[in-house]
């Protein structure tokens, strides 16, 4: 199928931009109400825009009518206690989607591999029509914890790992790479997602800001990957079994998990 994408995304299929000055807002995630949602480790989601405007997450496409990651309704209740996380989702000038706070709690490494998964954000995306991607601002500081993307799940090599810093930018093309957070620390993290159509206005948000597709990961152990990719399949592995066993669909399946 054909969709508008960003050139700027071909290469790697992430730009990481210049770093907002996050230390200078107030913290409003931590005023915000959250809903339960697993997705990608043990989460809570505070919704900014959702399909028809109420406080929930579920995918655009779970709805009557159902609709693609696009034209979301903004969560009154959300926005009003969180005004400049909506002007920074509002800035870039596209057309948003679903717009959420993540909340998640410190995970591992090992974690951080069976989380991996991809994003189904262009389902019922009519073609011709921008391909949907997605931002992330780190609203915590958490240096010490990546945003893990691999071009194949399985494969390591492939692997980049992006540090959040507050205030860290990262645009990536999250039906493309397998991602998922390795979140390090002893607090929950916090970050504002949001799903963009691609197009003029994103590529010229992007533009403006410096934009990186390549970074040098932080230093792992490899015993550490080695170790974590196995843990992950092991896991895969015996949830797999499981599901056999019980003759019935995976409804959990890593693929439709959508955040990270
Ligand atoms: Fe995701």
């Amino acid at each position: 199928m054909t969709y508008v994408k960003l050139p700027v995304l071909d290469e790697s299929g992430y730009a990481i931009v210049d770093s907002y000055d996050q230390n200078a807002d107030p913290r409003e995630w931590e005023n915000l109400v959250y809903v339960d949602w697993k997705s990608s480790g043990d989460t809570r989601f505070a919704p900014l825009a959702s399909a028809y405007g109420d406080m929930e997450c579920d995918g655009f496409w779970n709805h009557t009518p159902a609709k693609t990651d696009k034209d979301g309704v903004w969560v009154q209740e959300n926005i009003d206690i969180a005004p400049i996380l909506t002007g920074r989702a509002h800035e870039v000038g596209a057309n948003v989607g679903r717009c959420r706070v993540i909340e998640l709690q410190p995970n591992t490494y090992a974690d951080a591999i069976y989380n991996l998964h991809r994003d189904d954000n262009n389902r019922l995306n009519p073609e011709g029509t921008g391909w949907i991607v997605r931002s992330f601002y780190n609203l915590t500081d958490n240096p010490d914890s990546v945003m893990i993307l691999r071009e194949d799940r399985d494969d390591p090599s492939t692997e980049t790992r992006v540090p959040l810093p507050a205030g860290a930018q990262v645009v990536i093309d999250t039906q493309r790479l397998y991602h998922a957070v390795w979140h390090a620390g002893t607090e929950p993290r916090y970050c504002l997602i949001t799903s963009y159509e691609s197009g003029p206005e994103l590529d010229t948000w992007i533009s403006a800001r410096n934009p990186r597709t390549r970074c040098q990961s932080p230093h792992l152990d490899p015993q550490i990957i080695l170790e974590g990719n196995e843990s992950a399949r092991n896991k895969r592995a015996a949830r797999e079994a499981a599901s056999a066993k019980s003759n019935s669909v995976d409804t959990t399946g890593m693929e439709v998990l959508s955040e990270a």
